[in-house]
């Protein structure tokens, strides 16, 4: 939930935030975020493994896994990672490595089976990952089938929402995130249904599309005919939370505006006022963005696919959806949706090619865009702050001050 007196702070939050004539009392200059970080390939390989394969990643929906048996491919996560319904309908995660000579498992992007048998020489595992047969078994000398299981991932859930860890010490899921899993419970995560998913791949690094999704200084310019018409930027209120989590909410511009393109959806009950009223958009780090409204929530992942390409997968969830029988707005609704999105992808292989040349000096960043600082001082902690190279280091200025609510 919200509750109200978080909701009343946020109201005058948003006062304060249009009445100011500068950054509040005591802000910091942010130092720049150096280029380095986007385009030098030992930072990037750093990122990658103490980061990105580190870190809670959403992989799907439960409705990706309708029967006891049925599984899905996740390869985003940079290893191919294979989710799975059990007998008992728990969900499970492996890596889809066959344990003898590491072929794949499966080689579709989904499907369901009773078990799973390696095309390559025939070695079939459970569900539950358990090496059960082994063609000329015996040929192998002293082979222990109870240490050929398949390698499991952690696997947590938010409601249907899936995610995976390859770290087998991360901290639980709901506990990584913190004060927003209480925040959570009013969008009714394990009701909503899957009604949509696609995705776009795009050159550039992935952070210069995520720092796009973490602030809108930019409406008044690329959403000039899109979100600026209904948003009211600069009664934006941020928060931001340990471990490089945070939230934004962003007013109407009018308080009594709805979304004509969701009047007569389903609607989730539960919501309270703040989020129904106003653009609250949630970041899990290091790549889930989700701005939830009572009728429906996008979410959307930022995938490297290399050091300057990227995927943007973007999926959409609601109420009391039919698959076989859709509401007849959600067709507009997501062509919208997707208009919105190529606003925000339009400039990235430019930006890419910026900060690869030598005209490129460093990025201020302003009050305003403090989620992006909150996030690159997040990298830095997660790569070892003496790992990261002079160079394409990020001072820790928020880290530990009042402007981290924790
Ligand atoms: S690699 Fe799977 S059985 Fe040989
Ligand atoms: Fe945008």
């Amino acid at each position: 939930m919200m509750d109200t007196a978080t909701a009343t702070r946020i109201i005058q939050s948003m006062d304060y935030e249009r009445g100011r004539k500068g950054a509040p009392e005591g802000f910091p200059a942010l130092p720049d975020i150096p280029g380095a970080r986007y385009v030098d390939p030992a930072f990037l390989k750093l990122e990658r493994d103490r980061m990105w394969d580190r870190a809670w990643l959403y992989a799907g929906h439960a409705d990706q896994l309708p029967e006891p048996g049925s599984w899905f491919l996740a390869t985003n996560p940079g290893a191919p990672i294979l989710v799975v319904r059990d007998l008992k309908g728990e969900i499970r995660a492996f890596y889809n490595t066959c344990q003898h000579r590491g072929a794949p498992l499966v080689a579709e992007e989904s499907g369901q089976s009773r078990g799973f048998v390696c095309a390559y020489h025939g070695w079939s595992y459970t569900l539950e990952g358990k090496l059960t047969a082994v063609r000329d078994k015996r040929d192998f000398v002293d082979l222990d089938f109870s240490c050929r299981s398949l390698v499991s991932v952690r696997c947590e859930r938010i409601g249907n929402l899936i995610f995976v860890n390859q770290d087998p010490e991360a901290e639980p899921l709901l506990d990584h995130i913190g004060p927003m899993a209480a925040e959570f419970a009013q969008y009714d995560f394990d009701k909503l249904r899957l009604v949509d998913s696609r995705s776009y791949d795009v050159d550039c690094n992935v952070k210069v599309l995520l720092d796009a999704f973490l602030e809108v200084y930019h409406i008044k310019s690329i959403h000039q005919k899109t979100v600026d018409r209904f948003l009211d930027h600069r009664g934006m209120v941020i928060t931001l939370w340990p471990k490089g989590h945070s939230r934004m909410i962003t007013p109407n511009s009018r308080p009594d505006w709805k979304d004509p393109g969701t009047i007569g959806m389903p609607r989730i009950a539960s919501v309270t006022e703040v989020p129904a009223n106003n653009n609250v958009s949630y970041m899990i780090y290091p790549n889930f963005v989700m701005p939830p409204s009572d009728s429906g929530v996008p979410l959307l992942q930022f995938w490297p696919l290399g050091d300057t390409r990227c995927r943007v997968v973007s999926t959409w969830i609601g109420p009391d959806h039919d698959a076989e029988n859709p509401h007849p707005l959600w067709e507009q609704r997501i062509k919208n949706w997707e208009r919105i999105l190529y606003e925000d992808l339009q400039f990235a292989p430019q930006i890419q090619a910026s900060l690869q040349s030598k005209g490129f000096r460093g990025m201020p960043l302003n009050y305003q865009e403090r989620r992006i600082y909150h996030w690159h001082e997040e990298l830095d902690r997660r790569i070892g702050l003496n790992q990261v190279p002079p160079e394409a280091r990020v001072d820790q200025v928020l880290d530990g001050t009042q402007w981290i609510e924790s």
